[in-house]
Order: structure tokens, then C-alpha cells, then sequence
């Protein structure tokens, strides 16, 4: 009977027998008579032992000459490693080669250090990498376990249109493209104004695709295509979804340590300051988050004062997280720095019903929400003082003529998650193939 199939994620099971393993050779060290390959297989890497006096000339000669991520089948005996990354080793006793990297035009990504430029340009091989295929893994816990809250706390998933009539966060992000007859149309930059209307058909509903922001920021935490999930609840106001905010984020970071303790490892991410996020989290005013400046400035811990008024700047967002263990939740900004649909606050109209959660190690804005303005007579006048086009609106405003209700909700952008939890520079390896304002290749 030949080998079974193995996967290296899960060999422990194996130990002691025979299995084949379908991968990759990561990398290989030499000594005599000895040869040392690593395999990967997209679920991790292993080292083989290849003794040329127990495998014979032939396989000895075969995997001597293998290239770097030449793709190989092997079968070998699997050996508990206390000193090994992945607690095993692998005897190897034969190997198929699938196929052979020539050697005169290696693989471009060697184990040396390479220029982001450069890495960037070879995405699709640097995904290949170790650190990389760990991050895409924690990606993917993160997007699953994100749904499975939604899922599992009674909401409805309702897909928003990503070709749309018009602008939803503001119009000078906008990517236009041609639709027919003369028409435009544009990139959805949020889902939000579309699942208004099904959380008033369905009551708790959540949307999670692809967004786009024709933004030019330049900066480590902006993409121009970035997925984003967003949740929206009918009869809710801005306290109920700052309590829906940590409970999620809480689950999303357990899954995170609970499936990807390896990944992290691997990333070289400090897990006790993720352990450190439980409910609650801090909750400040803009007016509170604007004092704490103010003090840190006189103080020439940061460079800059904020003004009044302002949004907060990354450095700002910056100094404010860094006073927390864990994420912390700005709400209340001048509805002037906002988008139009956001609900006033009734104690002081100047101030908007919203919030900010900005993520701890400095790391910034990761979800953004609101409570929605209700009256219909206040949209539209919102609608008119943003120069925004009326006749577009006008589904938007009925949500507010047949049985408005307080309703609110929140987008939060996987990639500036990724960033945080796996502890990453910039978000453009937070995402398969990201888009930026001066990259769209490959
Ligand atoms: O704060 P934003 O712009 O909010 C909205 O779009 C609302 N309509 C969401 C809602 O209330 N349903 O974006 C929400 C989140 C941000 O907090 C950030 O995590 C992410 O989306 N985000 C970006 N991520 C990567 N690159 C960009 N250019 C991003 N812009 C926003
Ligand atoms: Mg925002």
C-alpha cells in the first residue's frame, strides 16, 4: 500500500508511519553525505533528512541538483523533533519530480533580503514565503471569523451593488468608468446606503465585499481596492453599535490565537498584546481624544497640536492608541468633519452621533460608523449643503418617508485589521495582490 496522502499542518498525526507530502522545496542545506531540503506545502514547511547511504545514488542525485521551488512529491518517514519549528522531521525514503526549476533562470526571491520594490513587483511568487503565506492565512481566519459573528448573532448577509449611481463617503474618491448610453457609473467606495434600506427590510443585516477609493493617499495604511464588512441594525442607536463593535473585534482577535498560534509565530508577532483585547474597551469623546493632545503637546510629546475642529492626523491617531492596551472607541467628532448622513447628537447638534475605533501599537482607524440621520426633512437638506445630486438620492431619502427608524452601523476594513493583529509596516501585505495609487501590476 503506498503512502497516504499528508498535508504538514497536520503530520503529528502520522508520526512513526510512512506519508506523501505534496509540495514545494523551500530550501535545501548540504553536508557530505547528507542532504537537509525543506519542503513547503501551503500549510507550512518541514525539514527532510536525506542520507545518501539509506536512499541510494539515485534520489541522493535527484534531490541534490533540485532547485528552489522545483515542485516535488515525496514520501518519507515521519520522526518527532523537539528542536524542529514544527515539532517533526521527515525521512525521506523517495521523490517524484513534478517539476525542475531550471537553474539557469532561477527563482527570483532568494532567501537573502530583497527591496520592497522588488518583492512587490514578484507578488505573485513572494506569496510563496513563509512569513507571507502565514499573513494570508491569518487574513483568512479574520474574514471567516467576521462572518461567523454576523452569522451567528442574527444577521442577514445582503450584497450591496459595487457599480453605483453615485458617490456614498465623499466624491472626490470616486473611480468613474463608462456605463452604457452616455451613462456613468462608479466603483462602490461602501456598501452603507444600500444596506440601510435591506436592515429596514430585514432588521439586522451585514454586507462584505470589495470597496474602492480613488483616494491619492500615499500613505502605509491606504489602498485604493480594500475589502470592507459592514454591519447595519435597525431600531439601534450610536451605544448599541459601539457595544456590537467590541464584542466583534474581541471575537475576531480569540479566532485569530486560537487557529493561527503557528502564523503568529511565524510573523513574530507578540500574542500577549493580542491576548490583552477583552471587552470593554476605552470609550472617549473627540472632545476627551482632543484634551489628551493638547496635553501631549505641551508636554512635546508629539510634534504638532491638534486644531479644534480637525479630524485627527495618523499622528495623532497614533499618540491617541498608544495610551491603550486595547483598541479604543472616539466618538462624538463635529459633524462638519463627517459625512452627510450621520445623526446629530441631540445634546449638542454641532457634534455627530458617530464613532472611530482606533486599533492599539498605533495602528489607527480600523472601523468607522455612525448612527443615521432619521428625518427625512434633515437628509435632504443634508443632501443639498454637500452639493450632492438630489434625483440620486431620492431612494435614499424614501427609507426616511416609509417608516423611518433610528438605525446605525459600522464598516470595518480587513486589511487595517490584518495589519494590526499580525503586527505588519504597511497594509499591501495584508492582501493577496493590493492596489495602490502607483501599483496595479501584477
Ligand atoms: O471610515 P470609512 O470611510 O466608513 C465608511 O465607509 C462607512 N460608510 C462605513 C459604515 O458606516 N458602514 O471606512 C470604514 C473603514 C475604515 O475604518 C478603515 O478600516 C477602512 O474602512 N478603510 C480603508 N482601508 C484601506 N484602505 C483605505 N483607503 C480605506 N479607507 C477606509
Ligand atoms: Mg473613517
Amino acid at each position: 500500500m503506498s503512502a497516504p496522502i499528508a498535508t504538514i499542518s497536520s503530520i503529528g498525526k502520522y508520526e512513526g508511519q510512512s506519508v506523501t507530502l505534496r509540495g514545494w522545496l523551500y530550501n535545501m542545506r548540504a553536508s557530505g553525505k547528507l542532504l537537509f531540503p525543506i519542503f513547503r506545502d501551503g500549510t507550512g514547511t518541514i525539514q527532510g533528512i536525506v542520507p545518501k547511504a539509506q536512499v541510494g545514488d539515485e534520489i541522493f542525485e535527484t534531490i541534490k541538483s533540485l532547485s528552489q521551488e522545483s515542485s516535488v512529491i515525496v514520501t518519507g518517514k515521519v520522526r518527532a523533533d523537539s528542536r524542529a519549528p514544527s515539532g517533526y522531521e521527515l525521512d525521506v525514503e523517495n521523490i517524484e519530480v513534478v517539476q525542475r526549476v531550471p537553474t539557469d533562470e532561477p527563482f527570483p526571491i532568494s532567501l537573502k533580503e530583497h527591496g520592497t520594490d522588488f518583492l512587490m513587483q514578484h507578488r505573485h511568487l513572494w506569496i510563496r514565503t513563509p512569513r507571507q503565506s502565514a499573513i494570508l492565512r491569518v487574513r483568512a481566519t479574520i474574514m471567516r471569523a467576521a462572518q461567523e459573528y454576523f452569522d451567528t448573532n442574527g444577521f442577514t448577509r445582503t450584497d450591496p451593488p459595487i457599480l453605483t449611481p453615485n458617490a456614498c463617503e465623499g466624491t472626490s474618491e470616486l473611480f468613474e468608468m463608462d456605463y452604457f448610453d452616455d451613462e456613468k457609473a462608479y466603483l462602490t467606495q461602501s456598501g452603507q446606503l444600500y444596506i440601510e434600506s435591506t436592515a429596514l427590510a430585514l432588521g439586522k443585516v451585514y454586507s462584505f465585499g470589495p470597496t474602492f477609493r480613488a483616494e491619492k493617499s500615499k500613505t502605509r495604511r491606504h489602498l485604493t481596492e480594500f475589502w470592507m464588512i459592514e454591519p447595519e441594525v435597525a431600531f439601534a442607536g450610536l451605544d448599541d453599535i459601539m457595544a456590537l463593535a467590541e464584542n466583534f473585534l474581541t471575537h475576531i482577535v480569540h479566532r485569530v490565537l486560537e487557529f493561527n498560534s503557528q502564523d503568529l509565530k511565524v510573523i513574530g508577532k507578540d500574542v500577549a498584546k493580542l491576548e490583552a483585547i477583552q471587552t470593554p474597551f476605552p470609550r472617549i469623546s473627540y472632545d476627551e481624544a482632543h484634551a489628551m493632545l493638547e496635553q501631549a503637546y505641551k508636554e512635546g510629546k508629539i510634534e504638532h497640536p491638534h486644531t479644534y475642529g480637525d479630524d485627527f492626523g495618523s499622528p495623532d491617531e497614533t499618540y491617541i492608541s498608544n495610551q491603550f492596551d486595547r483598541p479604543v472607541m472616539v466618538h462624538r467628532y463635529p459633524a462638519a468633519v463627517k459625512a452627510f448622513y450621520m445623526e446629530p447628537d441631540p445634546q449638542d447638534p454641532t457634534k455627530a452621533l458617530c464613532l472611530d475605533v482606533l486599533a492599539p501599537e498605533g495602528y489607527g482607524e480600523i472601523i468607522g460608523g455612525s448612527q443615521r440621520v432619521s428625518s427625512y426633512d434633515l437628509l435632504k437638506s443634508r443632501i443639498e449643503a454637500h452639493n450632492l445630486p438630489l434625483e440620486a438620492f431620492q431612494w435614499y431619502l424614501d427609507l426616511r418617508k416609509y417608516g423611518s427608524v433610528p438605525h446605525a452601523g459600522f464598516g470595518m476594513g480587513i486589511e487595517r485589521v490584518v495589519a494590526w493583529v499580525c503586527g505588519l509596516e504597511h497594509v499591501r501585505e495584508t492582501i493577496p495582490f493590493a492596489r495602490t495609487l502607483n501599483r496595479i501590476y501584477p
